[in-house]
């Protein structure tokens, strides 16, 4: 249904972006467009091993601190809980804002779901100012991920949450 450019590294985002607001007209389920998204993000980027979402939500151990909490998504099964300000995810969350990690083994504190990752890019999903959560995608191939992947990333996040009633 959904196709990248096939000989380029770098898919045609602009496109995936239309795509992805066509997948996503008419439903602005969280729980629904989420699962959507890292399906859609999963399935037409190339050398993946997990894309999806960690939410914001209530720690288990002080509901007066936010901590991460695995959400939809694609790929083996992921550790749970993420504090804020702990791996790419809780550091994302903490600085608000896209952490690209072009070698998971030379970040300090990443926290390894899956050995089988070894570049990473985490993007914070803010709407009106309040962070819900963070998108998280990760490959096998040492540095996967760059500045035209994070503003292609970026851009497709910016969609999904246009799309998405997160309240
Ligand atoms: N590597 C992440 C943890 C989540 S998994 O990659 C799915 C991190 O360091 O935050």
């Amino acid at each position: 249904m959904f196709t990248t450019s096939a000989a380029s590294d770098t898919p045609d985002y602009p496109m995936l972006t239309r795509q992805v607001t066509s997948l996503l007209e008419g439903e602005r389920d969280l729980v629904s467009n989420a699962s959507q998204f890292a399906a859609f993000i999963y399935d037409t980027i190339a050398d993946l091993n997990w894309a999806g979402f960690y939410l914001a939500r209530p720690a288990r151990h002080d509901s007066t601190v936010q901590e991460l909490l695995v959400g939809p998504f694609q790929g083996k099964v992921a550790c749970a809980r993420i504090p804020f300000g702990r791996g790419v995810c809780g550091t994302s969350a903490a600085q608000r804002r896209t952490i690209l990690v072009p070698d998971v083994h030379a970040f300090p504190g990443h926290i390894a779901c899956d050995s089988a990752s070894n570049a990473e890019i985490v993007l914070p999903v803010i709407k009106d100012g309040q962070l819900y959560g963070v998108f998280d995608v990760d490959s096998p191939r040492l540095q996967r991920f760059d500045a035209d992947d994070q503003a292609g990333l970026e851009a497709l996040v910016a969609a999904f949450i246009a799309a998405t009633d997160f309240a």
